[in-house]
């Protein structure tokens, strides 16, 4: 017996229930862009190399070209298209705003969406590779730009903005930005 290749699946993204079929194979990245229209969120290498693609799952930072439609069924997404609370911009896009955190823009959607979720691992006191102590009561260490680059690091930019990036961050992490909708992580650990 043939095993079904294809689902129709509910996805909830931006707030908002979106029931497609798809095919098994099809990315979340594929979903978003090529069946819903949401084409603020950007394929760069289709690979998991360059953060182009990144959106907010259950508010955890997930790369959409990696992750499988079928297996977001049920989760939280959030794309650019919804980290705004209606015309009052989320304060990471008002800091990339003000401080030219961007070039051309292909890379800014993920680059936001990865910032808000960096700022939201770094309130929970998620340690990083550049901390130097990771002990649970030392708290959230201080978000310097050490910090910030190595948080970032999953994020290229083909223009190198990265010097106004990184200021960007550090701008809208004070005071901390206000979760959205499922922009705050709601897991405990950091992502692999
Ligand atoms: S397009 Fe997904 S990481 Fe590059
Ligand atoms: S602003 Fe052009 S790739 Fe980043």
């Amino acid at each position: 017996m043939a095993l079904p290749t294809s689902s129709v699946i509910t996805l909830h993204v931006n707030g908002e229930p979106r029931t497609l079929p798809v095919d098994h194979r099809t990315t979340l990245l594929d979903a978003l862009r090529e069946r819903l229209d949401l084409t603020g969120t950007k394929k760069g290498c289709d690979q998991g190399q360059c953060g182009a693609c990144t959106v907010l799952v259950d508010g955890r930072r997930t790369v959409a070209c990696l992750q499988l439609a079928v297996a977001t069924e049920g989760r939280q997404v959030t794309t650019i298209e919804g980290v705004a609370d209606g015309d009052r911009l989320h304060p990471v896009q008002q800091a990339f705003l003000d401080l030219d955190g961007y070039q051309c823009g292909y890379c800014t959607p993920g680059q936001i969406c990865s910032a808000i979720g960096v700022l939201a691992e770094h309130a929970a006191g998620w340690p990083s590779a550049a901390t130097a102590d990771v002990r649970p009561s030392a708290g959230p260490p201080p978000l310097t730009a050490d910090e910030i680059r190595e948080r970032m690091s999953g994020n290229l930019c083909r223009c190198a903005a990265y010097p106004s990036i990184v200021e960007a961050v550090a701008s809208a992490a004070q005071p901390a930005p206000a979760a959205g909708k499922g922009t705050g992580p709601e897991a405990k650990e950091p992502a692999a």
